[in-house]
């Protein structure tokens, strides 16, 4: 590693490093993070119980595993992830900070119908989903070890919660539309002054030894098309209530949809419901103004020049 980046990378570290121990201390001490996130009407959000209070016995073990896979998805699940990204990357501080898609809201929110596949899903059919498309990985079978630990995790995390409730927090906020229509290059520069120091002026994160230190936004180790956040609308939401890391709700709504429009007019891996063609999968999967799949941005057909879905072998983690 040359010097300057290797002081880059110590810099943004320690950026990242004070506003997550930032953010976890008023995670555990105070109630609602990221407030501007939140509507002044919205009530308080849920607390789960913290990891201090994970019970020592059977259950416990599976609710450790389930958290361990959460973070360190890679390494913990590497039959089933195709990238080097981690559930946490996108459900931030273990699945705990309300409008990042937070477990416990999530858990209590299942089965639920969802109309990307047209049935009543149970709660561990909503995780494959971010398995395939959001890890670019393969769904683990249902009853795998793997969902079983996750889904305890979930579950504990939801302790106290009401059943079938609407938790304030739930899922990633939804922006309205901009005053002016998303746009690549107005992202392009909100991305050079607001994200590129942690994500790379070539939005592939850094890695620091074998670590993933800062996630990649796009290219072959980042979500594949068919992922959430591949749509404008779910970046935009995400992005405006926790990006900058530490920093959510400081971008403006249109700062946050045109710099959403900028990450997702990038090639990222194949839509693996890849139906044919470009044209065909557009049609089927992408007919939306929210979608760049299968539309020329910035001098690039997105979509034409995808690596396969799955992920590489050269990209996996090694088998253990
Ligand atoms: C690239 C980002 C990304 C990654 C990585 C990711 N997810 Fe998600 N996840 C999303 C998006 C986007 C949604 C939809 C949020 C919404 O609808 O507001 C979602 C939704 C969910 C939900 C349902 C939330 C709800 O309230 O209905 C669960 C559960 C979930 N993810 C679990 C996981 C698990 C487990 C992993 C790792 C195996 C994972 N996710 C990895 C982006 C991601
Ligand atoms: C201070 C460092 C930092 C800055 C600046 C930053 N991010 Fe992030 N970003 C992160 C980290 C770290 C994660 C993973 C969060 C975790 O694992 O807790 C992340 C996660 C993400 C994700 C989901 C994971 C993925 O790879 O797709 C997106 C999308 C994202 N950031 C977009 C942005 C955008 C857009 C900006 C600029 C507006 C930005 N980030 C600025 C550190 C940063």
């Amino acid at each position: 590693m040359k010097t300057g980046s290797a002081i880059a990378l110590a810099v943004a570290v320690g950026v990242a490093t004070g506003v997550l121990s930032h953010r976890f201390t008023r995670a555990h001490t105070a109630s609602p993070a990221t407030p501007a996130a939140a509507p002044a009407h919205a009530p308080a959000a849920f607390s789960p119980p913290p990891d201090s209070a994970m019970p020592n016995d059977e259950f416990g073990k599976m609710v450790r595993l389930g958290r361990q896979i959460f973070r360190h998805t890679g390494q913990y699940a590497p039959r089933y992830t195709g990238n080097s990204l981690t559930c946490e990357n996108c459900h931030i501080d273990g699945g705990r900070l309300a409008h990042s898609a937070p477990l416990w809201a999530a858990y209590v929110s299942y089965p639920a119908y969802r109309s990307k596949n047209g049935h009543v899903n149970t709660f561990q059919e909503r995780m494959q989903g971010c398995f395939r498309f959001s890890m670019n990985g393969k769904a683990p079978p249902l009853g795998d070890s793997a969902l079983v630990a996750l889904e305890s995790y979930a579950y504990w995390l939801a302790t106290g919660a009401g059943v079938n409730t609407k938790l304030d927090g739930r899922g990633y906020p939804a922006l309205p539309r901009p005053a002016q229509a998303p746009d690549y290059a107005r992202g392009g520069q909100v991305f050079a002054q607001r994200c590129a120091l942690c994500h790379g002026t070539d939005g592939q994160g850094q890695r620091a030894a074998d670590a993933q230190v800062f996630p990649p936004l796009w290219g072959p180790n980042s979500y594949n098309w068919g992922a959430g956040m591949a749509g404008i609308d779910k970046a935009a939401g995400f992005i405006k209530a926790n990006m900058p890391l530490g920093l959510g709700g400081t971008l403006s709504d249109q700062e946050a949809w045109d710099v959403a429009m900028f990450v997702d007019g990038h090639e990222r891996p194949q839509d693996p419901r890849f139906a044919g063609s470009v044209e065909q999968t557009r049609q089927r999967y992408h007919d939306s103004a929210n979608s760049n799949y299968g539309k020329t941005v910035n001098g690039v057909l997105l979509g034409a020049h995808a690596v396969p879905a799955g992920g590489s072998t050269r990209n996996a983690p090694p088998p253990r």
